[in-house]
């Protein structure tokens, strides 16, 4: 384990941003991260623990200790008639291991597909995509407590799933480094194609009967069609989160605004897609110096080549403002600005 002096980031965030690392590690075992916490007093100092870098916005130089994760390792653990349980280690990367599912044929994690960053980083947020989230196959989770470097275990209740929300966002966030987790896969799955897309591009395809592979193979070509690659194009997917409004203000909105969508939640509650909003501000496909928001999905801000992190964070605050001026809706980001 070496740690490096003064590293830039630039190949560590997906947005591309060049700021540098007071220090920098990599962490390969489980044992080398629990050294870490223990040697170091890693709880008195200033750290980032990062993966993939695919949900981070970084705005300044980083004065304390990058931690990257690149613990790896996909096994099946337990098996029985209907499941098989699948423990991957937090710096495997996420389309890998989904792929890893796929192949044998499991369900649970298909419409998962191609989405960003590691496995590691998949619950702290709790990824999701076309109806489906990770807390739906989630079993558990290890973690080394930062400031004991003990390994200690999540269930799916104690880490407090909600719409890209967990407990390490919130009261054990800065806590915990998670080091596996071990999913609950199906081996005949009922396959969540309700969402709209799927649908479409299997009937497209002429799949009246479709496996897993099917669906999985239908996300990936949707979101390759909307969704900038980052080799490409530096961004971190969706910036923000879809705003969950009172149903009330929503009728009310419906009144000057007929052509708004929104998709029930919770009783009283109303998910608006940001993605929406934004673009009726003006802002799809506007590109502002070195950074704008996506032409075929507006809620993802990309970087044209050069932007600094700073720039986009303006960007950011421009955009929100926009939106709540013209539809009084406030829309917090979903991006682990830093
Ligand atoms: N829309 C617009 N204009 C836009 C973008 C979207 O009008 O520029 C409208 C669409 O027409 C559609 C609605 O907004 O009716 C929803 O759009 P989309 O299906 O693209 O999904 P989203 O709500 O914008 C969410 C997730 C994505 C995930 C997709 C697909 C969040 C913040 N984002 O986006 O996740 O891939 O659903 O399920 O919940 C991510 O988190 O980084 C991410 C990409």
């Amino acid at each position: 384990m070496v740690i490096y002096q003064n590293i830039s980031l630039k190949p560590y965030n997906t947005f591309g941003i060049d700021v540098k690392a007071e220090q920098f590690v990599e962490v390969k075992t489980v044992e080398e991260v629990q050294v870490l916490c223990t040697t170091f007093n890693l709880h008195e100092r200033k750290t980032l623990v990062i993966g993939g870098g695919s949900n981070l916005l970084l705005t300044q130089d980083f004065d304390g200790m990058v931690i990257r994760m690149n613990l790896t390792g996909m096994d099946a653990i337990k098996e029985d008639n209907d499941h098989v349980w699948i423990k991957a280690m937090s710096g495997e990367i996420w389309n890998d291991f989904v792929h890893y599912c796929v192949q044998k044929n499991l369900g649970g994690v298909e419409n998962l597909s191609l989405i960003p960053g590691c496995v590691g980083a998949a619950p702290m947020q709790n990824i999701g995509a076309y109806g489906v989230e990770i807390k739906d196959t989630f079993e558990e989770l290890f973690a080394v407590e930062i400031e004991s470097g003990k390994l200690v275990k999540f269930t799916n209740q104690e880490c407090k799933f909600g719409y890209r929300e967990s407990i390490f966002k919130h009261e054990a966030k800065n806590k915990y480094i998670i080091v596996s987790v071990t999913f609950k896969l199906k081996k005949n799955p009922p396959l969540n194609i309700s969402y709209g897309a799927i649908s479409d591009v299997l009937k497209a395809k002429g799949i009246n009967n479709p496996g897993i592979k099917d669906v999985s193979e239908a996300v990936i070509e949707i979101r390759n069609s909307k969704l900038p690659n980052p080799k490409v194009l530096g961004n971190s997917g969706s910036f923000f989160k879809n705003p969950e409004i009172d149903e009330q203000a929503y009728n009310l909105l419906k009144v000057q605004f007929p052509q708004i969508p929104g998709y029930p939640t919770l009783p009283g509650k109303v998910k608006v897609p940001a993605g929406w909003l934004i673009e009726q501000c003006g802002w799809k496909g506007k590109r502002v110096g070195e950074t704008g928001a996506h032409k075929d999905q507006a809620l993802v801000l990309v970087n044209y080549g050069n932007a600094t992190g700073n720039e986009i964070y303006q960007m950011a605050l421009t955009i929100q403002n926009s939106v709540q001026e013209k539809f009084g809706i406030h829309i917090t980001p979903e991006v682990n600005i830093i």
